[in-house]
């Protein structure tokens, strides 16, 4: 995902280009904003942690863009491209040193498992709108 930030502050072309340029192929894509309760399911793996509310309602502040990718081990080659969560610790070159305002605004969202990708691209997409 191309979280609320990066949309607000004209970053999401620059973002897909650079994944583009990373070698990832789009398998769907859609220009959407979440409900609180999208929002909440999607990081409810956070509940707990003192952050979750503030997660919610930043993720739900603005449009988004969802989006699945193909690419030789996608989930660890994706993870190295958008860098470090706190841009402060993210390398040059990463998506989140260019463009993450903060630990929390920062961005963009990646898969963490081949398993939770597959969970995450049917929480965005019906398998019609997967090419
Ligand atoms: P993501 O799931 O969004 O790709 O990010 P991540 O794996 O790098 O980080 P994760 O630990 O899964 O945290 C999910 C998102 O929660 C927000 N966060 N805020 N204020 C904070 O200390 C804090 N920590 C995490 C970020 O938006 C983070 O990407
Ligand atoms: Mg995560």
């Amino acid at each position: 995902m191309l979280k609320p930030d990066a949309i607000e502050n004209g970053h999401m072309g620059k973002i897909i280009d650079m994944i583009l340029q990373d070698g990832f192929a789009i398998k769907a894509m859609k220009y959407t904003q979440l409900s609180k309760e999208q929002a909440s399911e999607f990081y409810a793996v956070h509940k707990e942690r003192p952050f979750y509310g503030e997660l919610v309602e930043y993720m739900t502040s603005g449009p988004i863009v969802a989006a699945i990718l193909e690419k030789e081990d996608a989930v660890a080659s994706f993870r190295k491209l958008i860098g470090s969560t706190d841009p402060a610790e993210a390398a040059e070159g990463t998506i989140r040193k260019a463009y993450a305002e903060s630990k929390g605004r920062n961005a963009v969202h990646g898969s963490d498992s081949d398993e939770n990708a597959a969970i995450e691209g049917a929480f965005h997409f019906a398998p019609s709108e997967i090419f």
